[in-house]
């Protein structure tokens, strides 16, 4: 899995998490919706902790937070007694989950093999090149962000990308240049009707 790129700055989570993990310490620079620690506490009252609760706690997580934080994980192995390599072999196994907070847009392309021979790292070249943003990476200004991911499901598109989870099929490298173009246009049109209501209050 991707790290968080080293640009970012975060407050740090001054949230006390409840339950069992108010004894246990964050990591720092992580900041944290609380609302994490009830769900897993409530998760946990419900069904028998163990390698089991893994996966659906990986889901829970990353439906609450977007994410995976290292904060998350770390409280996933101590309340289900595992090694945490192993929760980060399953989170990077899996392309649906993710360790670095979403982009406002996020793209993925798919590097699975029906993807990868029709020319897939074309599609993340030509995104790289338009947005400025690495394969793992996300912009400073949290706007976009740019992941290769295995196979996607949807093979006799190849080669795939998606947009915020919405699929777009049989793309050249101009399509995906020609997407990120846009992308690029309404940031822009977003930003500058945001500083308009600021500026009329
Ligand atoms: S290989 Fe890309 S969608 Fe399956």
């Amino acid at each position: 899995m991707n790290e968080r790129p080293s640009n970012e700055t975060r407050e740090p989570n001054r949230e006390a998490p409840s339950g069992i993990f108010a004894a246990a310490e964050m990591t720092p620079g992580e900041a944290v919706d609380p609302l994490i620690w009830t769900r897993i506490d409530t998760y946990l009252a419900r069904n028998r902790a163990g390698a089991e609760g893994l996966i659906p706690l990986l889901h829970l997580a990353q439906a609450t937070l977007g994410y995976l934080p290292a904060a998350v994980l770390e409280q996933i192995a101590a309340r289900l007694g595992l090694p945490l390599v192993q929760v980060h072999g399953v989170v990077s196994f899996y392309h649906f989950f993710s360790t670095t907070p979403p982009a406002k847009y996020q793209l993925k392309v798919c590097m699975g093999t029906a993807c990868f021979v029709r020319r897939a790292r074309a599609l993340s070249e030509a995104i790289r090149q338009v947005l400025g943003v690495d394969v793992g990476g996300v912009t400073k200004d949290q706007l976009f962000g740019l992941e290769e991911v295995r196979c996607l499901g949807s093979c006799g598109l190849a080669p795939v990308m998606t947009l915020n989870g919405d699929t777009h099929g049989n793309l050249k490298p101009g399509d995906a240049r020609k997407l990120a173009f846009g992308l690029q246009a309404k940031a822009r049109r977003e930003r500058i009707i945001e500083s308009v209501e600021e500026r009329d209050g």
